[in-house]
Parts: C-alpha cells; structure tokens; sequence
C-alpha cells in the first residue's frame, strides 16, 4: 500500500495560525533578523521564503546582507549590534558560511536569549540535558510531522542519518527524549542499508540524493526526508528514493513540501517565544 504522504505546508499553515494568534497577543511585533553571507543560491532562496513568512505573520524582519569576502570581524559585527538591538528578538546566521569564517565563533556571539536557531552552544547543552531553550527548527518541525504520522516512538527503533549539529545531532536528542532507541549514522557508517532496515522512524539529513535506497525501508516505518537536493535538471529532490520507499512506509515526507516548510514554521515559532519571554 502507498504511504501516507505527510504534508508539511498544510500543517506548517497550522501553525502559522497559532503563531498569529500570539503574535496578537504581544505588546509589540517580534522582531527577526537574518544575516546572510554571500550569494550561495539556495541559501538566498532559503532567506526569502524565511522573510516572506515573517512578514505575513507582522514580525518585524531584517535582513543584513554581506559579501562572500566580508571579513570575520565584520560578520561578527553585525552579530553583535543586532544582539544589542533591542527591536531584534530573534537572529539566524544562515549557513553555510564562507570558508574562510569560523562558524562556531559567530554563533558564539549570538546572545542565547535571541538563538531562535537553536545553534549555539548553549541551546545545544541545555538541549543535550533534557531542559530546551530554543530547539534548532529542522528537528523540530520533524518532530511535529513525526506526530502528525501518528506512530508511537517509545521502545521504537529510529536511525538519524547525519551528525549536523543543525540537525542530526539535535534530532538524535530529541528522539532519545521521546523514548526511542536511536542509531546515528554518517559518511562512515559501514552498515548504512542494516540500520535502516531495523528502523521503524528514518530520518534522512545528508543531502545527497536518493543515498536512501526504498527496498531498504522497513515495512510501516515513518520517513522523514531532510534533504534538499537540485538533480540536474534542477527539479527539488530529497535523499530517500522516493517512489520506492512510499511502497514500504506508513507515512512519508515528500521533498518539496515536507520538513521545508515547517523548518521555517519553527523558527516563527521560537522568535514569538523568545518575544514573549522578552516582555
Ligand atoms: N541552512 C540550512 N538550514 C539552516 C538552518 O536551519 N539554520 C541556518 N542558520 N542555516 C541553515
């Protein structure tokens, strides 16, 4: 039987309702900026649909552009004033960021009670200790579609393909939280194709295309495609094979219109948390 497809943009409209609600709520908008470096394709089109959504939603949003070749020193400080800046709740640095900037020094410089990418240091021990802050919002959007798709994860097996600290490493967390017995697997994992088959939630963030072969998908499991690949046709395509694997799973994501949209849906999530907290 063909799964069940879990659509993300109908739930990620769900709870954009919810965030209107509580935007309503609020003294003054939530304030989101995003700073971007350099001209990486996907990325900018990324920042787009990010400030597309706050901006239906009345957050305030500001976008800081910088050159591929801006400086460190200068990334850093556009960090900082917007930290100090007190109309600015939330700050996202999108990623990847040029090679010759030292991302975990940048992140180092976003203030926690503004992480509403769940990618410093500090969301990601609170995180490791069970007592969350602001949780990174790719795992977090997969958690909702998890639920959506209705199937228990206490005593399951789940496999996390990738170690990200955006996403894998947050997700593996998450799901050992919820009570699952989960298997992290990467680049070098000898036996990719077995820990799939024994899993009953897959989760797929590598980016590379169709790495996750359908016959390995395990009759009824849960799959949730984190992948966001260009084939060279430039049609979106995620890294499960998607035909073959939706008829194995109960319940799928499809690429585009899966974790996308409620990546970004979190991320209005947490910035009206972290607006709330603010007043
Ligand atoms: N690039 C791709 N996904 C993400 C994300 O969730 N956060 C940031 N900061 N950059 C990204």
């Amino acid at each position: 039987m063909a799964a069940r497809i879990l659509d993300g943009k109908a739930l990620a409209e769900q709870c954009n309702a919810e965030i209107a609600e509580r935007v309503s709520r609020l003294a003054r908008p939530p304030g989101l900026a995003v700073v971007l470096v350099g001209e990486d394709a996907a990325s900018k089109v990324y920042v787009r649909n990010k400030g597309r959504s706050a901006a239906k939603l009345g957050f305030v949003h500001r976008q800081v552009d910088l050159p591929a070749d801006a400086s460190e020193a200068a990334v850093l400080a556009a960090v900082d004033e917007l930290g100090a800046d007190p109309s600015i709740d939330g700050i996202l640095v999108q990623l990847p960021l040029p090679r010759h900037i030292n991302t975990q020094r940048v992140m180092d410089h976003i203030p926690a009670h503004k992480d509403v990418d769940g990618i410093t240091a500090t969301s990601a021990g609170l995180l490791s200790q069970g007592r969350p802050s602001f949780v990174a919002c790719t795992p977090q959007g997969s958690m909702r579609l998890i639920a959506l798709a209705g199937a228990t994860l206490t005593g399951a097996n789940a496999v996390v393909i990738g170690r990200s600290n955006i996403v894998g490493r947050p997700m593996a967390m998450l799901l050992e939280q919820a009570n699952a017995t989960v298997t992290v697997c990467h680049s070098r994992s000898r036996d990719l194709a077995g820990a799939v088959q024994r899993a009953e939630f897959v989760i797929a963030a590598v980016g590379q295309a169709g790495l996750v072969r359908g016959e390995w998908i395990r009759e009824g499991a849960v799959v949730i495609d984190v992948g966001m690949n260009r084939t060279a046709e430039g049609k979106l395509t995620g890294d499960v094979e998607y035909e073959a694997a939706s008829q194995r799973a109960a319940a799928i994501t499809p690429v585009p219109g899966g974790v996308g949209p409620m990546t970004i849906a979190m991320l209005m999530q947490n910035t009206v948390l972290a607006a709330e907290r603010r007043s």
